[in-house]
């Protein structure tokens, strides 16, 4: 078991990786309060004897799965059942499940008597590698993604990849997408997946992976925790991506990964991302893709769907669309446009 310490000014916690660490942590952190579980319908069908063994005595609330649940009328639902329940500020929230259930979960554990303690178990690989980690919390309002929620620190990530042996071939390749961002941002990770592509759905692989990326994001988050600085790196193709999302039936993960697959090539195209290496980036973000093809995605609209990126959190007043970007092996930057020029770029590469 593999342990990353992540220090906050807001909270002092651990991430634990490897496939003991729910015998390893549960009975500790369930003992003691009164506790509460957040899932979705998949998670707990699939892992009936997980919730039995460790959760048995304890309300859970099941999420319809899916990302069009999270929104403010679960966000109510939960925080509704946490009262009916009996929670008090001590009590625990431990969200179960990948980055819907998180970001809800977490959401509703910093909002419950103004904050009480969540531990995260992300059982998808994008949650495992990415979103359960640095406590962004939050769910979607009026088309408008994760504009409402919270920096909320877990006390613990608990990351079993074992959950991953479940996971269909879309959701890898949703996760495979957020390694692929970190691998723009590290030039570690970018070797490792570069010289392995063959390993690539493999657990034991992706366990490897999983902790390097942690790793990444625990270093960025502790440096910048609210992302006013580092911290906006993290957002690789998320500006397009969200757009994508917003307008087509695309999961967030391939979502990124065709964000990130058209701001790359705006970026070759603009002199801001070194060109050899860019293309190197697009042939990972291809494979990527590859682990489960979709029908062709048709970026015909595309035009019109830019017009989402302009209600993105990461643009500021001056209303112009920014986006985070590879520049050169380890090096990122932020990319500007004018909305105007962002449409016309966009159409160019989406050809
Ligand atoms: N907070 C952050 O920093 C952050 C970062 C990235 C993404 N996100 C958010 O994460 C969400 C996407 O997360 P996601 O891709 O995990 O989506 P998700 O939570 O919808 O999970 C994808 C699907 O996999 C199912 N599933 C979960 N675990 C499973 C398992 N072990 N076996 C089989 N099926 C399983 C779920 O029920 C769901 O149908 C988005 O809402 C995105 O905005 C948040």
């Amino acid at each position: 078991m593999e342990r990353i310490q992540l220090k906050t000014p807001s909270m002092e916690g651990n991430i634990y990786i490897g496939t003991n660490v729910l015998d390893a942590r549960l009975p500790f952190l369930t003992a003691g309060q009164k506790n509460f579980v957040v899932t979705d319908t998949n998670v707990y069908s699939l892992y009936k004897p997980f919730f039995s063994q460790y959760f048995s005595s304890t309300e859970i609330f099941v999420l319809p799965a899916g990302e069009e649940n999270k929104n403010f009328q679960s966000l109510y639902a939960i925080l509704e059942k946490m009262t009916e329940a009996g929670l008090h500020r001590d009590s625990r929230l431990f969200a179960v499940g990948g980055g819907v259930v998180g970001d809800i979960g977490g959401l509703a554990a910093a909002l419950y008597m103004r904050g009480i303690s969540c531990v995260q178990i992300p059982t998808t690989l994008l949650a495992q590698v990415d979103s359960s980690v640095g406590g962004k919390t939050a769910v979607d309002l009026g088309g408008v993604k994760n504009v409402v929620g919270a920096f909320y620190q877990p006390c613990e990530v608990l990351i079993d990849p074992a959950f991953l042996n479940t996971l269909p071939a879309r959701e890898i390749k949703c996760g495979v997408g957020e390694i692929v961002k970190y691998a723009a941002l590290n030039g570690e990770i970018f070797e490792l997946l570069e010289a392995n592509t063959e390993k690539w759905t493999d657990v034991a692989f992706l366990t490897e992976l999983i902790a390097a990326c942690v790793q990444h994001k625990a270093n960025v988050v502790q440096a910048d925790e609210k992302e006013s600085g580092e911290r906006r790196s993290l957002n690789v193709g998320h500006t397009t991506g969200h757009a994508i999302e917003l307008a087509s039936g695309l999961s967030h993960g391939e979502s990124v990964l065709y964000g990130m697959l058209l701001e790359t090539k705006m970026a070759i195209r603009a002199g801001v991302c070194e060109r050899t290496y860019g293309e190197r980036i697009i042939e990972l973000i291809k494979r990527a893709l590859a682990i489960n093809p979709v029908e062709k995605v048709d970026f015909s609209d595309i035009g019109i769907q830019a017009e989402k990126a302009r209600s993105d959190k990461k643009n500021t007043a001056d209303g112009k669309i920014k986006m985070a970007v590879a520049k050169a092996k380890g090096e990122w930057t932020i990319f500007s446009l004018d909305f105007e020029e962002y449409r016309a770029s966009l159409i160019e590469v989406s050809k």
